[in-house]
């Protein structure tokens, strides 16, 4: 007994030295649903975001919805980490102050940010909204560093079209789309400009009402996911197939048993891990807490996908690995209830 507890605070000793060291051992765990606790071990604030990776650094931007935030002010989030677990606290890398004028309830969502290596700025586009979400316009902020001193440049409708819920895409070759939800036409999947600071081309408008939409390419297949339009409420999410970014989709699948409302949880990005051992990816969705905010939790599983095939696991803790690539469901199933006998 006493071997035992003398071991588990051996490891537990080497587990918090790791970390403090911002080296952490592998593979590391994720909780979905949780609270998830940054390096000071604050919930993360970084809702409806998105991943951006540099050298080996990953940066999660999102919706920073603390508590303690002055209500004149949006904020967005920035948390770094080498293995996607164990995330370090950045000062917001934006505060801003109502841009155009929208009147008090004005809302900045969906923050996502692309580096420009061309020119070496790293572009921040978010939902820009007044308080009855009929602005619908893109925001653009940009910065010479990755978690910081980002400044308001413009506000646009991207192609001149309604712009709600976005999603970011970068392909395997480096090209940049903006994904945007236009109420009346659809499911934009548009090219950035060269610079990245303005929006080009539709690549592809998919006829379908979707938010929270997100683009993965794996193995040969492209595959879009989206969320339909039920304000903070979950639904079943979808996704469809295409061999080209242009289409065409496949019809739209549940990613998920419909009547689990994807375990509560919106789509916000597909984000791909490569490793030598193996390609993960992994579906990052918000669970919203529209009253409490600031608590709003993440749902990130890694997805089975292949062949055509998307389908979201059910929620369990889970492990990655992001020098291999591995990720491995560690929870057990809850035993199925004992079936009741028979009157
Ligand atoms: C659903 C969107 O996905 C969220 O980002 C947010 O805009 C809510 N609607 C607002 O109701």
């Amino acid at each position: 007994m006493m071997r035992h507890l003398f071991a588990l605070c051996a490891l537990a000793a080497v587990g918090a030295l790791a970390c403090a060291a911002g080296v952490s051992a592998k593979p590391q765990t994720i909780h979905p649903g949780e609270l998830w606790p940054d390096d000071r071990g604050n919930h993360v604030q970084a809702h409806g975001g998105g991943i951006l990776k540099q050298g080996k650094t990953y940066y999660w931007f999102g919706e920073y919805r603390s508590r303690d935030n002055d209500p004149n002010l949006r904020y967005v989030g920035c948390y770094s980490s080498q293995d996607l677990v164990h995330w370090k606290f950045h000062e917001p890398a934006l505060k801003l102050a109502d841009p155009e004028n929208l009147g008090e309830r004005w809302v900045l969502e969906r923050p996502k940010v692309f580096y420009n290596a061309r020119t070496k700025m790293y572009i921040m586009y978010f939902h820009l909204d007044s308080g009855n979400y009929s602005l619908a316009r893109v925001g653009i902020a940009t910065s010479k560093k990755a978690d910081r001193d980002y400044k308001y440049l413009k506000s646009f409708r991207p192609l001149g079209q309604i712009s709600r819920d976005i999603g970011q895409f970068v392909d395997d070759d480096g090209s940049a789309y903006l994904i945007f939800e236009d109420r009346p036409n659809g499911f934009h999947i548009a090219r950035l400009s060269d610079d990245y600071l303005t929006v080009e081309r539709d690549v592809c408008l998919i006829p379908m009402h979707m938010e929270g939409g997100a683009v993965v390419h794996y193995q040969g297949l492209y595959y879009a996911i989206g969320s339909a339009l039920t304000g903070w409420n979950p639904n079943p999410n979808k996704y469809a197939t295409a061999t080209s970014l242009a289409g065409p989709w496949s019809e739209f699948k549940d990613i998920a048993p419909p009547e689990a409302n994807t375990y509560g949880a919106q789509s916000t990005m597909m984000l791909k891990v490569v490793g030598p051992k193996a390609t993960t990816v992994i579906f990052m969705g918000d669970l919203w807490k529209p009253k409490t905010q600031w608590d709003s939790r993440y749902l990130w599983m890694p997805v089975e996908i292949g062949d055509g095939k998307l389908t979201l696991p059910s929620p369990h803790d889970w492990t990655l690995d992001v020098k291999t690539g591995e990720a491995e469901i560690v929870s057990a199933t809850p035993p199925a209830a004992p079936a009741a006998p028979s009157p």
